[in-house]
Order: structure tokens, then C-alpha cells, then sequence
């Protein structure tokens, strides 16, 4: 198929590559002169394992980028990629998204024939009805269900294994508003995944597909929430969690993935979307308590990690070392890391703060740039009062002798990654 991908942002690009890796002839479309030459000269700005590969293998060929809207009218189907940055209050600014979709109606606006534009951005079910929809059909001057369809298609890629997922995904959703044509489109296009790898597909409306990704991120945070909340009372009673939650990971209602308790999640979409669906709620005069909860609860763990700290230190003066700055290990992103709120305590408390992290630094030394940036796990220890460990990079596990350089082996651990134990001041979070 002839496919047109809007936004060439981590979701996007990935989008694009893996569709050309299914054999599909991709046009990503961007704003950013910069991102749209580099992706025709097959690379990426992104750091995500198994991307550049299929970059640099289709750009050129199969895979084309270009800043022109128009070239969407030349494509059976168009997705909108586009980032849908959060607000201070926490609601979702979907400026970006609908200019780009008034560009993508416009460029249709006399295409003769059906065109699939496809929503992957993460939107809440009324912007998608009240602003989306109406956007696109003011701008193409079309009628959706007609001469053209609107579909929303969710992703439900981790980032650090975003191709293998897409490769591999555990469901297709898919929303139309009983739209056959759209979802024969999409269907042709993923023909592929669901006949080789027996992928579900779920067929659903418009505002629950947006709503099954919500609910999706949701659920996911809210699970790890819960077994930090736990985590925190097995703490108090000497318990550790890890043999509480690979227990009760056997109970098949429970399961055992995403129970890792410690210091909290990360990343560009469980704070964005949980903070957006309790701004959605409220202005709806619903509060959602356990959205809320599990929000809370994750402010609350890095507190927690400097407060076991407290118990064994006094940082005011002090190198403190923090380990880890990316929100999970095998990215460089930072956002919504749990580093960022213990760099703030450990600065606030008067340590002087030294950091290492394989690959984020750089990034976090743009945010923080009061805290000494190392090239070593080894060098941050070295003559450090204390240790903060907040991301379970796999090289932190290895550390043996390195420990033996601080100035006080005092270890404070949020992800259950430091494997040695012996002649170290060591606390778990939660075990
Ligand atoms: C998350 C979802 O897992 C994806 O399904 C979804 O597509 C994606 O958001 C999105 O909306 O784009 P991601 O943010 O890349 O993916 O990362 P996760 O692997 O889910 O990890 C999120 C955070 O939870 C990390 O900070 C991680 O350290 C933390 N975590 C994860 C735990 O603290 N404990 C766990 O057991 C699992």
C-alpha cells in the first residue's frame, strides 16, 4: 500500500520504518526541514533499538520523507503522528495535532476517491469527536463515513523495544465509526502481522479505541503504583516485596509482568496520560481516585528513596552519587524520570550531586546543569558519600570492587539492581 505517515517523532518514525519493513511504500511527513533531510539520508535522531537498520535500509527507496503536506493525497491512507505535548494543568495541547490535520484536509480536499486519514496519536475520545473530525472534514470539505474515513489506531510500543513490539504486537485497535472501507484499508495493512503472528484484532468505535489507550497506560501505571504502595507497608514490616509480588504474579488474574516495585514510573506516556485523563475527568466534575492515587503514589517513592538516605547520611557538603538518569534503561529520555525528583532533593538537602548514566546524560546536563556529569559508573562512586541508584541500567548489576572506592558505602536502591550487598550501607526502597 501507499501509505503517508504526518509527524516524524519517536512514534512516527517508527511507524514509518516498520510499515516499509512490511512492505509498504511510506512517506513521512514533518514540519522540521532538519528531521525530514536526515531520515532521506536514512538516519534518526532517535535512540531506539532495531530503528536505524530499517532506516537506513528503506530511505530512498520504500521509505521517503518530505515537509509537503500535499504528498498525502497520493497515498491510500494517512496517519497522524503527532505529538500531543501536556499542559501545566495537565490536559493535552492538541494544537499541533490539528494543524496538522488541517493541512492533511486541505491536501485531500480534491482527491478523487476514498482516503484513510488514521489517528495514532494518543487524543482523548472528545477532542478526537469535537475538534479532530470536524477539523478534517472543514479543511477537505468531505464528510467522514463518505468520501473520506477517520480512524483511530493506538500504539502500544515501549520504548527501548518499540520495532519488536510493533512487529509483535499483543492486539490491533481499531476504531471507525462502522466505516467498512477503513477498516478493510487497515486491515490490508496489517495483513502481514495478524496472518503471519495471529494477532488479535479488535474492531471498535472511534471514542473507545482513543479511550482502550488510556485506559491501556492507565492500568499499567496504576499496577505499578500498587505494588509500590505495598512495597512501601512491606517496607515498614521488614518484608521484601520482590518474594510478596512474584507470589502473587502466579494468580493468573494478577500476573507477574509490571510488578518491579520501586522508585516509580517514568517516561512520555504514564505521566502525560494519567495526568490527562483526571484533567479530562474533573472537567467532567469526576474525580478519578485511583488515577489519582496511583499519581501520588509515584511522587511519593523518590521521596522515600532520599528519606531512607536521611536514615544513613548527612549529604549537606557531600558528593552523593546518582546513578541512572534515563526513566528506564536502553533510552536516552529523560522525561518524567524519577532522577529529576531526586537530583532536586539531593540538591535541596546541599549534596554536591555527581551523575552517570550510559546514555542520558548529556540531555539531563541541559535540565541540571549543576550537577557533574561522569563517563563512569566507577567514576561516580569514586569518593562518593552516598549512592542513589534510580535506573536499573543491566551494567549496575556488575558492580563489585567500584563500591570500594566510596568515601561511605551508603547505597540507596530504587530498582532492586545493585547485586552486592556485603560492606555496603544498602537499602532497598521496598525490600
Ligand atoms: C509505555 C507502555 O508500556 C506502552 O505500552 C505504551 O505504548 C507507551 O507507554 C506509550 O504510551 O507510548 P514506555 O513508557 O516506553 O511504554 O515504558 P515502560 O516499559 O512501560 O516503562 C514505563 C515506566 O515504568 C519506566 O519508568 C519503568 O522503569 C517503570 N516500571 C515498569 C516499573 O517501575 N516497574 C515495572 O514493573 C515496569
Amino acid at each position: 500500500m501507499n501509505v503517508s505517515v504526518v509527524g516524524s517523532g519517536y512514534v512516527g518514525t517508527t511507524l514509518a520504518a516498520c510499515l516499509a519493513d512490511l512492505g509498504h511504500d511510506v512517506t513521512a511527513i514533518d514540519i522540521d526541514e532538519e528531521t525530514v533531510d536526515r531520515l532521506n539520508e536514512g538516519e534518526t535522531t532517535i535512540h531506539e533499538p532495531g530503528l536505524d537498520p530499517l532506516v537506513s535500509a528503506y530511505a530512498g527507496t520504500s521509505l521517503q520523507a518530505t515537509t509537503d503536506h500535499a504528498a498525502a493525497v497520493d497515498t491510500d491512507l494517512t496517519f497522524l503522528a503527532v505529538e500531543t505535548p501536556a499542559r501545566e494543568d495537565g490536559s493535552i495541547d492538541p494544537t499541533a495535532l490539528l494543524a496538522a490535520a488541517e493541512d492533511v484536509g486541505e491536501a485531500i480536499a480534491d482527491k478523487d476517491g476514498y482516503h484513510l486519514v488514521v489517528v495514532k496519536s494518543t487524543v482523548l475520545p472528545n477532542v478526537i469527536e469535537e475538534e479532530l473530525v470536524p477539523t478534517i472534514e472543514d479543511a477537505s470539505g468531505k464528510v467522514a463515513g463518505e468520501d473520506i474515513g477517520i480512524a483511530v489506531n493506538p500504539e502500544f510500543q515501549r520504548e527501548g523495544s518499540a520495532v519488536d513490539d510493533f512487529m509483535n504486537p499483543d492486539k490491533i485497535v481499531v476504531g471507525t465509526e462502522d466505516d467498512g472501507q477503513a477498516l478493510d484499508r487497515l486491515a490490508e495493512l496489517y495483513e502481514p502481522l495478524i496472518t503471519d503472528w495471529d494477532v488479535p484484532t479488535v474492531e471498535t468505535g472511534r471514542k473507545e479505541a482513543a479511550m482502550i489507550k488510556y485506559a491501556n497506560n492507565t492500568f499499567l501505571a496504576a499496577k505499578i503504583s500498587l505494588i509500590n504502595d505495598l512495597g512501601n507497608v512491606c517496607k515498614e514490616f521488614g518484608v521484601d516485596t520482590y518474594e510478596v509480588a512474584d507470589a502473587i504474579g502466579l494468580d493468573d488474574r494478577i500476573g507477574a509482568k509490571f510488578l518491579q516495585s520501586g522508585v516509580g514510573w517514568g517516561g512520555s506516556c504514564f505521566p502525560k496520560d494519567t495526568a490527562a485523563l483526571v484533567s479530562a475527568a474533573n472537567e467532567e466534575d469526576y474525580s478519578p481516585a485511583m488515577v489519582e492515587a496511583a499519581i501520588e503514589i509515584n511522587e511519593v517513592q523518590p521521596q522515600r528513596l532520599l528519606a531512607l538516605l536521611d536514615d544513613h547520611a548527612d549529604v549537606d557538603g557531600k558528593r552523593v552519587a546518582v546513578m541512572g538518569l534515563a526513566f528506564k534503561p536502553g533510552t536516552d529520555d529523560i522525561r518524567g524520570s524519577r532522577a529529576k525528583p531526586v537530583i532536586e532533593g539531593l540538591q535541596d538537602r546541599g549534596a554536591d550531586v555527581v551523575a552517570y548514566d550510559p546514555l542520558a546524560a548529556d540531555v539531563m546536563a541541559e535540565e541540571y546543569p549543576d550537577v557533574e556529569y561522569v563517563e563512569s559508573a566507577a567514576e561516580a562512586l569514586d569518593d562518593a558519600h552516598a549512592a542513589a541508584f534510580v535506573t536499573d541500567w543491566p551494567e549496575f548489576a556488575d558492580l563489585d570492587d567500584e563500591f570500594d572506592a566510596m568515601a561511605d558505602p551508603v547505597v540507596v536502591d530504587g530498582r532492586r539492581i545493585v547485586s552486592r550487598r556485603e560492606g555496603l550501607t544498602y537499602e532497598g526502597l521496598t525490600w
